[in-house]
């Protein structure tokens, strides 16, 4: 199967923060892959822009070693890399002052799609929302693309939001998470409003609860300075597991429409109940074998932040009152693993007298080996009476739909893609992040007030042995954690 590229208008992309990290290990090998799949018109450009002295020619010389590094994947013709990099420019630019701002915009054309994207500190965003519209670097098409985190609670979120909107239109402020753009979580809506199958199905009555897991097995690593001072709740929970947990809950959309998907979504966050201490369990990982525990790799060993946080939340609507929704994430866990799970109720009968013992469950497995099961109940094979036994309804989308259904485009390259469309469906609108920072900030509020102190967890392990107690509380368990 061949995956239909559609080509976008001309662009001038500016990446803020264009010798960051994220431009190096994301945002140029994507565009790159996108540019050898030929999506990227003749014409468009990427202007990296940074504070660091560097000229254009040293500027392609960095991106073909992010791209050697980084690129990954699928096969480009020879040649293509001279043709991508004929693209690149560079200015240095001093987002709080003055320095370089001319030279942008003697760079900038009028007549292409003008992209900026802030691939900076959340703090340089007011800054450089002003200075563009200041030189006249911005229209009424333009579009800011605007990293995570979007503020560290529901004040500072807010300060963002008001920041950017004194100089772009709602509708011009594009907030990534890159959740969103992974082709399984989609799918999701996919399988839901595509499908006459499970929609029905789809609420209390019949759907027992729903666990959502994102399971890494990488630690903080480098990042240790960051993680400390957010913690999965903040680094996660608050953005990628609430993004999954909208798309699962969410009313079907009247249409696939960014505003009447959002307005669904914000209606599940909104319904979201307070939570209270009991239903959360915040972990922290142990040193491993070979790599260190998670107070020392962020350099406290006092640190109270959490690197495990699993939760029972529930939803206070007419569709899902009553069904839990069970949500975890950590690292350095077991395996890579992020699966939704749809746990439907038993049977209210049995007629084989076996109640209680079966039961569908729906599986769609994020990342890796992105699949759907769906677990059935089958009579045993073989004579001896009517046995019965639960068996996989299973399909990997790399073996259903060959090469092109294994996660190959990565979600920067899908995002950075509608941004130029001008297609912001998977982006989040203000008030979303907003109500999602309304949820979350009473929760951490109460740890720091209380000065709780998470568990610990073996490295390796499936997360806290209390972990399993929230679930063991209402009878039930967790699905194990395996690629
Ligand atoms: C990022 C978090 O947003 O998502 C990281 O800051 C996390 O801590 C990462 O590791 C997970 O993304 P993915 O795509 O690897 O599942």
């Amino acid at each position: 199967m061949v995956s239909r590229v559609i080509p976008v208008d001309p662009f001038d992309l500016v990446i803020f923060g264009g010798t960051g990290d994220l431009a190096r290990r994301k945002i140029l090998p994507g565009l790159f892959r996108r540019f050898c799949a030929g999506q990227m018109p003749n014409g468009s450009r990427v202007i990296g822009a940074a504070r660091g002295e560097m000229d254009s020619a040293a500027y392609r010389a960095f991106v073909a070693e992010a791209i050697a590094e980084f690129g990954g994947g699928r096969a480009c013709e020879d040649g293509t890399l001279d043709g991508f990099l004929e693209r690149m420019e560079f200015v240095t630019i001093d987002a709080r002052g003055e320095n370089g701002w001319s030279d942008l915009v003697a760079l900038m054309r009028d007549d292409v799609v003008r992209a900026f994207y802030f691939s900076v500190g959340p703090s340089l965003f007011g800054d450089l929302a002003e200075r563009l519209t200041k030189h006249g670097l911005t229209d009424a098409d333009s579009r800011i693309v605007v990293e995570k985190p979007f503020g560290r609670d529901l004040e500072t979120a807010k300060a963002l939001n008001r920041d950017l909107a004194k100089h772009f239109d709602e509708r011009q402020i594009y907030r990534i998470d890159h959740y969103l753009g992974k082709e399984t979580v989609q799918n999701l809506m996919a399988v839901r409003f595509g499908n006459m199958l499970f929609e029905p199905l789809w609420n209390s009555q019949y759907v027992d609860h729903i666990q959502i897991t994102v399971a890494e097995t990488v630690g903080v690593g480098g990042r240790g300075e960051y993680y400390d001072k957010s913690g999965a709740m903040r680094d996660m929970v608050q953005n990628h597991l609430m993004q999954l947990l909208c798309l699962i809950a969410m009313e079907p959309p009247s249409k696939f429409d960014p505003d009447a998907v959002r307005d669904e979504k914000l209606k599940v966050i909104r319904a979201l109940d307070p939570m209270v201490p009991h239903h959360i369990v915040r972990g922290q990982y142990e040193p491993g074998a070979d790599a260190p525990g998670y107070r020392e790799a962020v350099g406290d060993p006092r640190s109270r932040t959490e690197s495990y946080i699993a939760m029972k939340v529930g939803i206070s609507n007419w569709r899902w009152a009553g069904t839990p929704f069970y949500l975890r994430t950590g690292k350095r866990l077991k395996a890579r693993s992020s699966e939704i799970v749809v746990v439907f109720k038993e049977l209210n009968h049995s007629i084989f007298g076996e109640a209680g013992e079966h039961r569908n469950e729906l599986s769609i497995r994020l990342q890796p080996n992105e699949g759907i099961t769906l677990g059935v109940t089958i009579k045993e094979p073989g004579p001896g009476g009517m046995r019965l036994m639960n068996v996989p309804l299973d399909m990997s989308f790399a073996e259903a739909l060959g090469p092109d259904g294994a996660d190959q485009t990565d979600a920067y390259e899908r995002l950075i893609m509608d941004v130029i469309r001008g297609n912001q469906t998977l982006f989040m609108r203000g008030d979303e992040v907003e109500a999602a920072w309304a949820w979350t900030d009473p929760i951490i509020q109460g740890w720091e007030a209380r000065g709780d102190v998470p568990k610990t967890y073996d490295a390796g392990s499936e997360g806290p042995v209390d972990a399993v107690q929230l679930l063991a509380r209402d009878t039930r368990v967790w699905r194990k954690v395996a690629p």
